[in-house]
């Protein structure tokens, strides 16, 4: 009986030319159902007396089948792999893949810089929701009912009383419900409005807010914060100009002009010839806003301001077009 499986096992060794056959072979003779295994599975039902001779020819088919096809399966193998090497060759001289390592975008840069000094000054930094309610959005930092900006055409809208916060002003007001002055802080983050793209315009662009309430809070102490940060960001030869603005939230207000960082004769066309180029505005915190969110502004006063960080960087930069930021092209970002 085993003679006659020995021999099949044989012939079918000699026609195997590839593995799958061989571990078809493999599991029909050795498998948990292999020809072999039932085979030993059976002894058990032999008289006694034969079953001592019958186990070992069993056994010894068993160990000489593994060995057979274990055998069989290594000298494909190895001939596989001597093909291989004679036939493929691998040209060393060829430039490897370059791994590419990203970069910090320049925006970030601006705000790490910016979040640095303020931290030196004792600021700290939060960071508020995207949606934002209307009411932090827009009652509370005193904005008038027919106020521009409410528009559905200038802001996104989820619902009469939740919309995408179109400036990181209302962490002013969060902060100031819940915290007593003294309050230091800036919200880094991103803003978003319904602005066509275009060479000046992203829907999405980033800000970052100051707040300072104290008691005697000046507009001199609001003039000299600007002066450092514009010196942190162009250096210690940057002017700035404060020009009257009006912000529903401020009085009075300001907008920020920066002496033109790309022309020294007012000459170009950053600054149209005027040697100025606005960058954001700010003002003394609106004594309503104080009442509204619990301060009283008979004891308390503050500044505020409002960067634009994106147009920063682009100053700092000399970077012409917003949307670069945006487009994540490592050609641009890797330049910086
Ligand atoms: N929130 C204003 C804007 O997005 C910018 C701004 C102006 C913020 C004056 C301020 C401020 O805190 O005092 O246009």
């Amino acid at each position: 009986m085993t003679e006659n499986l020995r021999a099949k096992i044989e012939a079918a060794l000699a026609e195997a030319t590839d593995l799958t056959t061989l571990e078809n072979l493999r599991v029909s003779v050795i498998g948990r159902k292999g020809e072999i295994t039932d085979l030993l599975k059976s002894l058990g039902q032999l008289p006694p007396d034969e079953r001592r001779q019958a186990g070992q020819a069993a056994n010894e088919l068993r160990d000489w089948a593994t060995d057979a096809i274990t055998d069989a399966k290594n000298a494909i193998a190895n001939r596989e792999q001597a093909t291989a090497l004679a036939t493929e060759s691998i040209d060393v001289t060829l430039p490897g893949k370059r791994r590419k390592i990203g970069r910090i975008h320049p925006i970030s840069t601006t705000h790490a810089q910016l979040e640095a000094l303020f931290t030196r000054l004792g600021f700290n930094i939060l960071e508020g929701p995207h949606i934002e309610t209307v009411y932090h959005n827009f009652d509370a930092l005193n904005s008038p009912q027919n106020h521009p900006s409410r528009d559905e055409t200038d802001t996104f809208y989820f619902s009469d009383s939740l919309l995408l916060r179109c400036h990181t002003s209302p962490m002013q007001i969060r902060v100031m419900e819940t915290q007593a002055p003294p309050i230091r802080i800036i919200v880094p983050g991103m803003t978003f409005r319904r602005d066509e793209i275009d060479a000046t315009h992203t829907p999405a662009f980033h800000q970052m807010e100051g707040l300072v309430v104290d008691r005697g809070i000046h507009f001199g102490d609001l003039k000299g914060m600007l002066e450092l940060i514009v010196r942190e960001l162009f250096g210690p030869e940057a002017k700035i100009r404060l020009r009257p603005s009006h912000f529903p939230f401020t009085e009075p207000s300001a907008e920020v002009d920066i002496s033109c960082y790309s022309c020294k004769d007012n000459s170009c066309r950053v600054c149209k010839g005027s040697g100025w180029v606005e960058l954001w505005g700010c003002g003394m915190v609106h004594p309503k806003v104080l009442s509204m969110s619990g301060i009283d502004p008979e004891i308390y006063s503050g500044y505020a301001f409002g960067l634009g960080t994106d147009r920063l960087t682009s100053a700092v930069y000399g970077i012409a077009d917003p949307r670069l930021y945006f487009e994540n092209d490592m050609q641009f970002l890797g330049q910086f």
